[in-house]
Order: C-alpha cells, then structure tokens, then sequence
C-alpha cells in the first residue's frame, strides 16, 4: 500500500497546481492527424520493402469434427506457395482469447472456420488461392450450437471478471412474501466487437529471437500468449503495438493471426505478414455472448424495492471460463437487502465468447434498465422518481461506501436539460403524423478498477520529457492524455513531452481494457513524475510541496532554477508504479450516469429512428474532455446498434454464423445516428486513483439501448424483452 499516493490523491495534488493548464483540456489526439494521413503504421504496415512472406488461413469446414488427414500437395504444388503448416499449434492459435493458457485439442475443431492449417506464399493473392486447394478430411462429431435446450447444463463458471454468483439473504423467500412482484425474462442476441482494423501480425525471428508487430490491447498479457502458441519462452518476444484501429475487447487476447504468422515466418525462414479477412475477425476471434436473463424484483406497494435478484445464462466454448457477466452493476446499483446475482455457462460449439465493450453493464442493463421503467410504471410513478425513491444510501451488496456515486445529480441534469417534464405521460399518446413519437431514460454504471502499471520518465537535461510504457492507444486518445498529465505535473509545455508507447520492451502496462487504461497508466506517470519532483527538491534541498515547476523551471520562493542547471547535463530517468489497492480499500467505486433518449416510432412500417439521446456522466477528474466525450458518444452509437440493430446470428444445425461481414452484421451508421450530447460534470473521485479519476470509455454503453427501449414504449405502448427492437416486433 502506497500512502504516499493516497495522501497525496485525497488532497490537492499537483495536477490541481499545475502550470500548464492543459490536464483535463480537450487537446486534439496528436496520433490523430498520423492516423488519418497514413503516417501511423497499422500492425500490418511494418516491414513495407522487406522481403516477406504473407500467411493465409484455412478455416475449418464444419462446426464440431475430428481432423483426419489435411492433403496440403495441391496446394504446396502451386507456384508460389513457400509452405502449407497444419498440426495442433494451428488449431490452438485461436483458442484462447483470455488466458495465456492454450488447451489441449487434440486435432478437433471446436467451432466452425477455427484455423485448421496455414499457407504461406510469395504473394496474399497466391496465399489465399493455395488455401481454398487444402483438403481437410474430417470425422463429424455431433455438436451443440444454441442454448435452447440446454440450459440445464449451464455451469457456474470461476473464470469472469466477477463471481458467478453474488447472495445476500434469501431472496426466494422475500420474494414470496413480497407486496409486489415484477418477474420478466430479457433475451440479447450474440454480439461482435466489429473494429475497423482487422486482427493482424507481422512476425520476424531473428535466431531464437521472435519479434511480432500486431494489434492486441493487453501487450504484457499478449506477448506471454504469443509464446505459449508458438511454444518459446516469452522472454524471446518482443511484441509492438504502436497504433491500434480499435480493439472493443476483441483485441484484450491475440487472434490467431500472432502464432500463425509466427509459425509461418518460423517455417519459412523469413518474415510473415498475416491479416485475418473480416470473415475471419468475426468467425475466428471471439464474440459476446447471446444471454437470457431473469430480473425478478420484490417491493412493496408503496414502490420501495426490497429484494432483487438478476439471473443470467450465456453460452461459451467448451473449457472455456468467461462469462458474460450481465449482473456486474445489479450487484450495487439497485437497492434491496435480499439479493441475488447469478450466472451459468452453457456449452456451445460456436466461437468463444469473450470481452466486448463493456462485458456485463452494455447487455444486463438492457434488461434491468427495461424492467425499472416497466416497474415504475406499474406503480403509476414516473421512472426518474421511481430511481430516487430507490436510490441506496451505500453499496448495498457489501455495506461499504461509495467512494462517489452522483447518479440522481445526473439523472437531474438530464431530465432538465433534455426537457424530460415535456414526455408524453401516456404511451402511444403522441402522434406526427405518421410517427409516434416517445420520451426514455436509464441509469447508466460502469464498474471502476485500477490496475497494475509502471511508466518510467526520462528526462533529459534540455528540458523534455519522454514517458516509456507498454501502455497502448487503441483509439481512445492514451497518447495524448500521458503528454498532458507528464506536462501538467513537470511544468512543461506539450510539445516537450514525447510519449513511446505499444512495446513490450518498456515498463509493463495495465494496457486497454475495461476502461482502467487512462486511469492506471495515467497514474503510473503521475507517480514517476512525483518522483522527478521530489528528486529536484533533493537536489535543491527545498520541501517538495513548496515546489512549483512551470516552462522547463523549478521554483522555490524566490529562486527560478532551470532544470537543466539541476540535472547538470545528465538525464534523469525514474520509474513510477501503480498497484490496485494503492488509493483505496473499503469503498465500492463505479462511474455513473444518465440516458435521455427520444424516439420517433413509424405506424405504418415499425421503423424506430432516434431523434436525441442526451448522457450525463460523472467519472472523476476529465483528463481529456475531448477524448472522453468522444468515448461516451461512441457508448450512445453502441447503444443504438444493441437497441435496433446488432444481431450475429448462428445458425442453430451448423453452428456457422451467418451474417460474418460489416454488410450483413448491422451497426448504425450516420443516417442512424441523430444529434448526440454528452455533458460529464465535473468530479474528483480521490479513492480511484491518485489522478482522482475513473474510467469513462465504457460507461455511456451501459444503459443507454434501455433508455430506446423505454422510449419506444412510451411511444407506441408496446415493450419488447427481445433486442434487437425490430420492425416486426412493433408491428
Ligand atoms: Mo474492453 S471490452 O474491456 O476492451
């Protein structure tokens, strides 16, 4: 426990007294322009003019099967192909998307198009024409690809991001005795994180030494993965991931583009570049899972819920431990003393199930968000004072305190400034012409957690900064949010700070994932730069706290010391760690907001187009305004995607998914998109990190395809339980 950082974080900190004004500004992402003028190279982009290779993969013919014989001389005989690689490191490299583990398989296919064998060859083209002349002999098993009729299997499963189950009390028996029971069944289709970049690597041995170019989120986690697959020890990896076209959970483990390349560049003796197809991406990486979810909740008739309990069932891969885990917020977002949340695990022979943004929040508030409005109305209240009638004073799974939790300020802010008094009081009441038009919110959390991660600071006796972490940018702005924190605490202007990020060769990172990468990244810099301070006071023989560093100087009462006289031409170089737990202990810590959608309901044809959708959020200190209102406006586009139109559809006799491409899987485009408005108020959250922040990337998902949902009610007097919302379900 560092008390050093929570001392400091529940006071002032430096960031408060910074110089430079530029911690929390809206600063422009400088990768940005890189990105968009082709100047940042994409993981597939390394090695352009060296003599590589390039890797195609076979996929597997079928959902469930026994690998026979793979004939490989047809494809090996034409012109071009360099090598055809088949055998278990093949069929393992899409295994596991979360673990660094790699199970046995055996020469089974555990789910249609899973890798079975890899071409390399001089070109892409000859590459992907060899793979379709690779003939795969195969033994059929009898698979399983939907959870209808299985649901008894489900097995609570010790491998999510929270505990299969949460209990408090006995809720079946105060649910028996409660005044009023509220009891539905919700149901989400499967989902895909569909990033723009495809999964792809570019890999180069030299010797022993295996370096892979590729676009992961979790570099530290990836690179052990990349070894295991490739079966070397992972000190002779080095894995870079410099730039990264969005990853949404998909990228937190490899695709099976890391090993193969490396397979390949191993088999052929020069380098290997390998891009799954989109076809690939959505068959052979990882995918959420579809769930059913029970909200059953007791109250009595006065409105006050008293018990609450939220059941999920969500399919995986055989031996595989995530689980959609749909409760996550229900444990301390809603009141009642007996409680219960619960997840089971049924085994499908489909594409693993993994992370996508926001695992748990974006799908179970589809479903509890839904039923609090359907409740609320029961009770002939209106759903916002309905939330503030059942608002907990404290967590009430754990009885501890929220470290902060300004839910009804946001819920306030919305409602005022969406004109939330305007809403129809009585579904299917409004009408212009031939739509019908409905107000909705819904409460919006996310789950805050800091995570272990080390940065180091170099500087340099000419007054710049470098910061060296592992850490990753995958979109969301991590560049630039360092620059300005490093220059914030160090007085320094932005342009002299340097940020090198995306390499296993630097200090190990939290990377991205579950909305910690700013927070815990951000403060293992603040703590490196803490250290730079304190090592310039030593040097100056003053008292850290009375020093103010501003435009590449260190002041101390009346004396103004460039820095370049206190490092003597040296370059100074220290190290700051972050450790879970180094803030806080005892408090439950979560971001927290509001969603006011307005909907415009076709009569004729069913057609739900979104007008407005307004978020209030509240998640601590803002590093970048710019970044993290971005971030929540890619929340509300999600939302409308899970609320109208998202839906990976298996088909249930083959297990095939069968809309595996950005034309068939529906996301909202611009003509589905209205206007969006994103206010996030201002907050410090000191328990969360010694930035006094926490995460934002994934909470403006959480709730929002629930405040559609609700509007859609109140507009056509119709509620669905099965999203997606389409037009045949309103008809
Ligand atoms: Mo996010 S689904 O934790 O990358």
């Amino acid at each position: 426990m560092n008390k050093h950082v929570m001392n400091e974080a529940i006071g002032e900190t430096r960031l408060d007294r910074g110089t430079q004004g530029v911690i929390g500004q809206g600063v422009d992402r400088y990768e940005g322009k890189l990105k968009v003028s082709g100047k940042a190279p994409y993981a597939y982009e390394h090695l352009i003019g060296e003599k590589v290779a390039y890797g195609f993969v076979v996929p597997g013919p079928i959902g469930r099967a026994r690998v026979k014989s793979i004939d490989t001389a047809k494809a090996r005989a034409m012109p071009g192909v360099l090598a055809v690689v088949t055998g278990d490191a093949i069929m393992h490299s899409s295994a596991q998307p979360m673990g660094p583990d790699v199970p046995a398989m055996k020469g089974e296919i555990f789910h249609y198009n899973q890798p079975v064998a890899l071409v390399v060859a001089e070109t892409f083209e000859t590459a992907r024409h060899a793979s379709h002349l690779v003939e795969v002999d195969y033994e059929p098993l009898e698979g399983h690809y939907e959870m209808e009729g299985r649901r008894e299997t489900g097995r609570a499963s010790d491998g999510g991001p929270m505990a299969a189950d949460t209990k408090r009390g006995d809720f079946e028996k105060a649910f028996a005795a409660s005044e009023v029971q509220f009891d539905r069944t919700y149901t989400t289709p499967s989902y895909h994180a569909a990033a723009m970049e495809p999964h792809a690597s570019v890999a180069k041995w030299d010797g022993d030494q295996l370096t892979v170019w590729s676009s992961c989120q979790l570099l530290d986690l990836n690179v052990k993965q990349i070894a295991n697959g490739v079966g070397v020890d992972a000190s002779k990896v080095r894995l870079l991931s410099p730039y990264i076209g969005g990853g949404f959970g998909s990228k937190l483990g490899i695709g099976p583009d890391a090993v193969l390349a490396a397979l390949g560049a191993r088999e052929v003796g020069r380098p290997v570049k390998l891009a799954l197809t989109r076809q690939n991406v959505f068959q052979a990486t990882s995918r959420r899972g579809e769930t059913i979810q029970r909200v059953r909740i007791g109250a009595t008739k006065d409105g006050r819920i008293t018990c609450f309990a939220h059941e999920t069932d969500t399919p995986n891969a055989e031996g595989e431990g995530f689980f959609e885990p749909s409760g996550i917020s229900t444990v301390f977002l809603y009141p009642g003393d007996d409680r219960l949340v619960t997840h089971r695990v049924v085994t499908t022979d489909v594409l693993t199930t993994s992370a996508v943004r926001a695992p748990g929040e974006a799908t179970g508030m589809l479903a509890t968000e839904s039923a609090l409005d359907e409740l609320a109305e029961q009770f002939g209240i209106d759903p916002i004072a309905f939330r503030k009638l059942n608002e907990p004073e404290k967590d009430p799974q754990e009885d501890v305190p929220f470290s902060s939790r300004r839910l009804l300020e946001c819920i306030d802010e919305g409602a005022r400034r969406f004109g939330w008094a305007d809403r129809p009081s009585k579904p299917a009441t409004r009408r212009e012409g031939e739509w019908l038009v409905g107000y909705g919110m819904a409460s919006a959390s996310r789950a805050n957690s800091l995570m272990a991660s080390s940065a180091e600071i170099e500087m340099s006796a000419d007054g710049r900064a470098t910061v060296k972490t592992s850490m990753t940018d995958i979109g969301t702005g991590t560049y630039t949010i360092l620059q300005q924190i490093a220059a914030e605490m160090l007085g320094l202007p932005l342009d002299r700070v340097d940020v090198l990020l995306g390499d296993t060769s630097l200090p190990a990172s939290s990377g991205s994932g579950g909305s910690w990468g700013a927070n815990s990244a951000g403060s293992s810099v603040f703590v490196a730069a803490e250290a730079i301070v304190e090592e310039f006071a030593r040097r100056l023989d003053v008292d850290a706290s009375t020093l103010t560093l501003k435009d590449g100087h260190a002041i101390a009462g009346n004396r103004q010391i460039p820095f370049s006289e206190i490092l003597k031409r040296e370059t100074l170089t220290v190290t700051g760690k972050i450790e879970p737990g180094d803030t806080s202990d005892n408090t439950n810590q979560a971001s927290y907001g509001a969603h006011f959608a307005e909907v415009a309901v076709n009569v004729t044809t069913g057609e739900t187009r979104v007008r407005r959708l307004l978020t209030v959020g509240t998640a601590g200190r803002i590093l970048n305004m710019k970044t993290a209102t971005s971030q929540c406006y890619g929340g509300q586009i999600w939302g409308i995607g899970y609320a109208l139109e998202e839906e990976l559809v298996v088909d249930p006799r083959s297990g095939l998914i069968v809309n595996h491409d950005l034309a068939e899987y529906h996301v909202p485009v611009h003509a589905d998109v209205p206007k969006l408005d994103v206010v996030l108020l201002e907050d410090r959250d000191p328990y969360a990190s010694p930035l006094a922040g926490k995460g934002i990337g994934e909470l403006a998902i959480a709730g929002v395809g629930a405040a559609i949902n609700n509007a859609v009610y109140n507009a056509t007097g119709i509620r669905v339980y099965d999203y997606p919302i389409t037009m045949d379900k309103l008809l």
